[in-house]
């Protein structure tokens, strides 16, 4: 018997949140952002369901040759561009969009020997200070590259640190707009967050990750639900044991659970070697048997413990949903495991360990 834990993934909910976002900016371009092997999701498992994006946004030149090798034909964007010069043959061989962040990108770019130009996307640092020109220097940037015979068609691209929170992106916004008002070009700005809550950044192209997965991207003030989205991953396992305590009894490492009264517990075959995030304490959200209830101690590597009070039907191969759908229909959003844990969803579906085999699931395919 192989150990019962999987991970699903739920094709038709990526289908679905796609066309919900592009309801949402439906005078951009898409780029469905696939970087970290689509948030953990398989970029090969589920580029058909993207097919009604534009664009695949990623990370490297692995990912690229991933998805050409997988029959993506359409634009590809590389989100931080080439690392070294020798990326831009990859570039050219594979017909790559790519970022110019740095001026090393534009000098590697004016040596580069190509047939084809290239369509780069020039970013702008308006004010995240992670990646881009800054505002005083984003001109000569965009000069600098306009006179390359190398470079056809120059894209303007920034990104925003609080999309998501209370900080907004007008500063950022306004700091972007001032410094390319007059240039010609495509713009891109938006992430998830700033596609659903700062419609007025949705501009040429968007770029959203998190959200066409099943992830609120501004949790807890909104939940999945609010934004229409539905669980792509489900990460499930059974029960492997039942046990009963008395009061006084502990449950796991460091015993930092002790039963107040006599109560059942279950051994759920799911652990941090998973993935599952070992800093979700007692209290952690959890579906047994599609009925929500909660972690009790500490997660060990391949095990974690549930309450079973008020759930006396669950039994050893009960289903157990960590997060995403259960298959009775009810639904453990990420984000509140992930809160429970102190982090994020776009760690946790990231961090699904290889050793969990994955299905996929599609009723509706067209
Ligand atoms: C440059 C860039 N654009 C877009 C995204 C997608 O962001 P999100 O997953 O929050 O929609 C990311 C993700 O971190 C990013 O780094």
């Amino acid at each position: 018997m192989p150990r019962p834990i999987h991970a699903l993934i739920d094709l038709d909910a990526l289908r679905q949140n796609l066309s919900v976002l592009r309801r949402r900016a439906p005078h951009a371009r898409f780029w469905a952002v696939v970087k970290a092997n689509a948030y953990g999701h398989g970029i090969e498992r589920v580029i058909e369901a993207l097919r009604g994006a534009d664009g695949l946004a990623l990370l490297d030149l692995s990912e690229a040759e991933r998805v050409r090798a997988a029959g993506w034909r359409a634009p590809v964007l590389l989100l931080e561009g080439a690392f070294e010069p020798r990326d831009l043959e990859a570039c050219s061989r594979l017909g790559l969009w790519h970022t110019v962040h740095h001026d090393l990108q534009i000098d590697a770019l004016s040596k580069h020997k190509t047939q084809e130009p290239h369509r780069v996307f020039l970013k702008l640092n308006s004010g995240m200070n992670r990646l881009g020109f800054a505002p005083h220097r984003y001109r000569s940037a965009w000069a600098r590259l306009q006179a390359l015979s190398q470079v056809d068609e120059i894209s303007h691209m920034t990104h925003f640190s609080d999309a998501d929170g209370a900080r907004g992106v007008a500063h950022q916004l306004e700091v972007f707009d001032e410094v390319t008002r007059d240039l010609p070009g495509e713009r891109c700005l938006a992430n998830s967050a700033a596609l659903l809550r700062h419609p007025e950044t949705q501009a040429d192209w968007v770029r959203p990750g998190i959200a066409l997965y099943g992830s609120s991207p501004d949790f807890p003030e909104h939940s999945m639900a609010h934004w229409g989205l539905q669980p792509v991953m489900s990460l499930r396992s059974q029960l492997i044991a039942v046990q009963t305590l008395q009061a006084g009894d502990v449950v796991g490492y460091g015993s930092t659970f002790v039963a107040e009264r006599s109560m059942r517990i279950g051994v759920v075959a799911c652990g941090y070697a998973d993935g599952y995030p070992r800093h979700a304490s007692t209290g952690t959200p959890v579906l047994v048997g599609g009925v929500r209830t909660r972690t009790l101690g500490r997660v060990s590597m391949d095990m974690l413990a549930v309450d079973l009070s008020d759930l006396s039907p669950a039994d050893v191969g009960t289903e157990v949903t960590l997060w995403g759908r259960a298959s009775t229909g009810e639904v453990l959003p990420i984000d509140e495991v992930a809160r429970a844990a102190g982090t994020i969803g776009y760690e946790l579906m990231c961090a699904l360990s290889a050793r969990v085999p994955v299905a996929t699931t599609q009723a509706a395919q067209a």
